[in-house]
């Protein structure tokens, strides 16, 4: 039986910007955003940098200021939280960034920085928190007599592995990893990739996993959701989504990763022609339709709506209602039709 953490409903974020001397500009940088998380879950958000995975999963947290819907936590809505309530539904959740500076003081020892949130949110004893930090800081693989050190006196994998210790001291039941493996090579984030798992069984964490790189979100995910433009454009379990993607945008990031499934061909690559659109026009209708090679009349006039998939999880595509050729076709077949048309 499911056990959702995390619901997130409908939410938009919208940024508006001043610049000296121009007009206001208003960028919706997430839009109607909806996905649910179980506890013990990892659900990857992936796509090309301007996405709106940052964004979102800021607003999950209510780090941005959410314009429209609703974020259900635990059984809490945040969605009208302030003040001291919302900082104690904080307590629950926390981020892990790229750059782990973020979030470790540089002029903090690796004991003081994870101790903080002990003594600060939980009023632990100094001496208390130190011995927990201790406990923390084995956990994530790195050794004790580590604890009076500098953050650059470690490595990237090890601070990382630090920031995530001060992640977990609060004992969260989610965490917002935004793009906390990209910055690391490949052996490393393997190793910090099964830390996590390591932790998410142990204490039923559940994640929003954020990266660009679809190869990476791959291995920890259970469900893959596909942000394009502030919407999600595909989501479902990483399995079908890896391979079977339906949504030209996932198939066309797919076949950028060599050798994404030993069960796809590997001779299929499509090249994702031109830039992503500027965020404040986007287009009408479907926001992929300036690049896709599939684009009918409807996409431009039309936003697809999200619709259930075999194999599970959503698309929102006209092909799914309108390609009359190319509708339920498997991705082999849409892959030759856009090779064929490009
Ligand atoms: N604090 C902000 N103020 C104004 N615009 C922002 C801010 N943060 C993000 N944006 C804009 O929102 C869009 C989505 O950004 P972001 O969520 O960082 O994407 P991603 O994480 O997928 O790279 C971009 O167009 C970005 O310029
Ligand atoms: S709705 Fe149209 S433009 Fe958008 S992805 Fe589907 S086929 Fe392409
Ligand atoms: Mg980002």
């Amino acid at each position: 039986m499911s056990d959702r953490l995390v619901e997130v409903r409908d939410v938009s974020v919208v940024f508006h910007k001043k610049a000296l001397f121009k007009k206001t500009r208003s960028v919706e940088a997430v839009k109607s955003v909806s996905f649910g998380i179980d506890r013990g879950e990892t659900l990857g958000l992936v796509g090309e940098s301007g996405s709106g995975k940052s964004t979102t999963g800021r607003a999950v947290l209510k780090l941005v200021p959410v314009a429209s819907g609703d974020i259900t936590v635990g059984g809490q809505n945040l969605t009208d939280l302030n003040g001291r309530a919302l900082r104690k539904a904080r307590r629950r959740m926390q981020m892990v960034f790229q750059d782990p500076y973020s979030s470790l003081d540089p002029s903090a020892t690796v004991a003081a920085s994870i101790s903080e949130p002990l003594m600060v949110h939980d009023h632990v004893s100094a001496r208390a928190a130190r011995a927990r930090a201790l406990e923390l800081i084995e956990l994530v693989g790195l050794r004790a007599s580590h604890a009076d050190r500098y953050p650059y006196e470690f490595s990237g994998g090890q601070r990382q592995r630090i920031a995530i210790a001060r992640a977990i001291a609060l004992n969260p039941d989610f965490i917002v990893c935004d793009e906390a493996v990209s910055a690391l090579d490949v052996s490393t984030q393997n190793q910090v990739i099964n830390l996590l798992e390591r932790l998410r069984t142990e204490f039923d964490l559940a994640y929003l996993f954020i990266a660009h790189d679809l190869a990476i979100v791959r291995h920890i995910s259970h469900r893959v959701a596909v942000m394009y433009l502030g919407r999600i454009v595909e989501s479902g379990p990483a399995e079908r989504v890896y391979n079977e993607p339906a949504h030209p945008y996932t198939q066309a990031l797919l076949s950028a990763i060599p050798n994404p499934s030993p069960h796809r061909r590997a001779d299929r690559r499509i090249v994702l022609a031109g830039e992503v659109p500027d965020p404040a026009r986007p287009p009408s209708g479907c926001p992929f339709r300036t690049r896709c090679a599939f684009a009918m009349d409807i996409c431009a006039e039309r936003m697809p709506e999200h619709t259930a998939i075999n194999g599970g999880g959503e698309v929102a595509c006209h092909l799914q209602t309108s390609g009359p050729e190319l509708s339920g076709a498997p991705l082999g077949d849409l892959t030759a039709a856009a090779i064929r048309r490009a």
